[in-house]
């Protein structure tokens, strides 16, 4: 998805921007370019990589290898073709003002229209530039206005979402910056500001940030920063410390930060479960939702909202919540939701579960809750997000920065979030202290089970060898593992580019079973629970028509054995904590076909790691 960065200062401005365009490599792009300004205003743009640009840069003159001042942009295309001229940033005809855009302007056409009739020339084919040619107009057009008022009357003429920068050489002394709808970050160094779209290319330079809000325009410039609404009202921000370290966003040895982020689920569980699960207390404490606890238990019905392998998060959510605190659960894709006029009320609870708390269809979902009156929760990993803002209470998993753009540490983060939050809500109502302990013991032991399961990996390579070559995959699993299943399947498509279906195991007779042959590897999470034995006879149905059997299942089991020609084995544990583990051998499996067939896993094509657009 798109990226913003942009800086202000005494140090040279180019191989800043483009190291902070490399820090938002991972949200997925297709073309980069960036504008300096040194009293002259200069554009750089082109299809490809940042590297790419890099190398264009080399040629700079030597007074823009001085600008301190500058934009830069990662586009995702939208509207227009990946191309030289619909990279940003834009320019208007004359070339003194430069703009670059994350999010859609819906109302792009008619305003296009409107300028085309004026007399103006667009050049690409993008919803964006029409940001910069009226903000040209409007300048144009009075004699009083500034930089700063002309694209604050620009902004009160365009519908849709936009984070924006703004530079121009009739006042090369600053950038302005808006925001509604995508999210931006001003980083406050000394004597120097930077300015992106989340804070990876910001944390290398300093620690404090402010958060624009939507609907608020900042005037930065080398000593100081003014933020203000879109109607001219002065704000005053807080400056927020970022937690994390450059460090932590980087590799740590591993060959991907996929393969990194697989690695650190044992860690992140701790993270998460740090200070939550008190089992010398006998209880969870989530302070996030504390407040809301009592409002919780007393909802009619849990509506959770999510998009990609949050939405399967929020399907083993619906389990564990329905199993434990026998409240009624519903999970909708955030994009269904937001569009289907909802029934929810003052009675329910809506939970929006996000990893980056940034993706379009999520907040839209939050935003259609809140106006219902719903009770509104977000489950984030990216603090300090929009979804975690506008949400009236919540929980941060964790799991630190994730960049490969498939989600694996993320998501377990999740299922253990929503496995305290079913604890929670149980406690004093549904499930008695002792299962609530024996609960709490389950999940304390969780990190040490991820380890065993990870010291699998090169079984899990052999495999991968073998079935590299696969066109399809089917995945089964019954209850908890359903989503898992699911999961599992995403995992393998998203990276290896392979067709995979996940399917609750007993369905596969009312329609996958066709698909069965010599050639289907089919991935069954058979450990022992309530549906174990019908999981056998599945294989069994497999097996009789030729299909090639990868199994999960648990240590010692000698049945299933039997039945698969490849068995994972994993550590015991009950039912409902089970899919924490089962989808460790999934990600591995994945991620080992994938580069086994060369793909780039931690940005396959045409993803995005934090989808701004609907
Ligand atoms: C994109 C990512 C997925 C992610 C989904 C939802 O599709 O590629 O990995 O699961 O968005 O993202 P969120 O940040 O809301 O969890």
């Amino acid at each position: 998805m798109c990226g913003i960065v942009g800086y202000i200062g005494w140090r040279e401005a180019a191989p800043l921007l483009l190291k902070g365009l490399k820090r938002l490599e991972y949200r997925g792009y297709d073309s980069a370019g960036v504008a300096l300004l040194n009293e002259s205003l200069l554009v750089m743009k082109q299809k490809g990589s940042v590297s790419g640009l890099e190398v264009a840069t080399e040629g700079l003159s030597k007074e823009m290898k001085a600008a301190t001042i500058g934009i830069g942009h990662t586009r995702w295309a939208t509207h227009g073709e990946p191309n030289d001229i619909n990279a940003h940033p834009h320019q208007n005809t004359v070339g003194d003002i430069a703009v670059i855009h994350n999010g859609i302007i819906e109302n792009y056409s008619a305003l296009k229209q409107e300028l085309i009739s004026q007399g103006y020339i667009f050049s690409s084919d993008t919803d964006s530039e029409v940001l910069v040619h009226l903000i040209d107009r409007i300048w144009n057009s009075d004699s009083s206005l500034d930089l700063e008022s002309a694209t604050r009357n620009a902004l009160r003429h365009v519908d849709g979402a936009y984070g924006i920068c703004v530079i121009s050489s009739r006042e090369p002394d600053k950038i302005i910056v808006a925001r509604k709808g995508s999210p931006l970050v001003i980083g406050i160094g000394t004597g120097e500001y930077f300015i992106a779209s989340d804070a990876a290319p910001i944390v290398e330079h300093t620690n404090k940030v402010v958060y624009l809000s939507d609907g608020e325009l900042a005037v930065v410039k080398k000593d100081g920063y003014v933020v203000k609404t879109i109607e001219n009202v002065e704000q005053q921000k807080i400056i927020t410390e970022l937690d994390f370290s450059l460090e932590k966003i980087e590799k740590g040895g591993f060959e991907h930060f996929m393969l990194k982020e697989i690695f650190e689920q044992p860690a992140v569980m701790h993270d998460v479960m740090r200070g939550r699960v008190r089992l010398d207390e006998g209880r969870i404490c989530l302070g996030g939702i504390e407040d809301y606890l009592d409002r919780l238990k007393q909802a009619k019905r849990i509506v959770i909202c999510a998009c990609g392998t949050s939405w399967h998060a929020a399907l083993i959510g619906e389990y564990l919540i329905e199993e434990f605190a026998r409240i009624p659960v519903e999970v909708d894709y955030a994009s269904e939701f937001r569009y289907r006029n909802p029934i929810v009320g003052v009675d329910d609870v809506v939970i929006l579960i996000s990893q980056s708390g940034e993706t379009a269809d999520t907040l839209a979902a939050l935003r259609t809750a809140k106006e219902k009156g719903a009770l509104v929760m977000g489950i984030c990993n990216v603090v300090g997000s929009t979804i975690a803002r506008e949400t009236l209470c919540g929980m941060y998993t964790h799991a630190g920065p994730e960049v490969g753009v498939a989600s694996t540490k993320a998501f377990t983060a999740q299922v253990i979030m929503l496995y305290m939050l079913a604890l929670a809500l149980s406690r004093g109502r549904t499930l008695s202290q002792d299962e609530i302990t024996l609960n709490l013991r389950e999940l304390s032991r969780l990190p040490e089970k991820a380890t065993r399961i990870l010291e699998l990996d090169s079984q899990i390579k052999d495999i991968a060898e073998r079935f590299k070559d696969a066109k399809n995959a089917l995945y089964l699993g019954r209850g908890f593992n359903f989503p898992v299943a699911l999961e599992g399947a995403l995992k393998l498509k998203e990276i290896s580019y392979i067709h995979a279906e996940g399917y609750p195991a007993a369905e596969m007779k009312h329609g996958p079973i066709a698909l069965i042959d010599k050639d289907m590897p089919v991935i069954f999470i058979a450990t022992r629970d309530s549906t174990y034995s019908k999981i056998l006879s599945n294989i069994e149905e497999v097996r009789s028509r030729k299909g090639r059997v990868i199994a999960i299942a648990n240590e010692g089991d000698q049945e299933v054995s039997r039945l698969a020609e490849h068995v994972i084995y994993i550590p015991q544990s009950s039912g409902p904590i089970t899919p924490l583990l089962t989808v460790i051998p999934l990600q591995l499996l994945a991620y080992h076909i994938a580069t086994l067939r060369g793909c780039n896993v931690d940005r396959p094509r045409n993803l995005a790691k934090s989808v701004t657009v609907e």
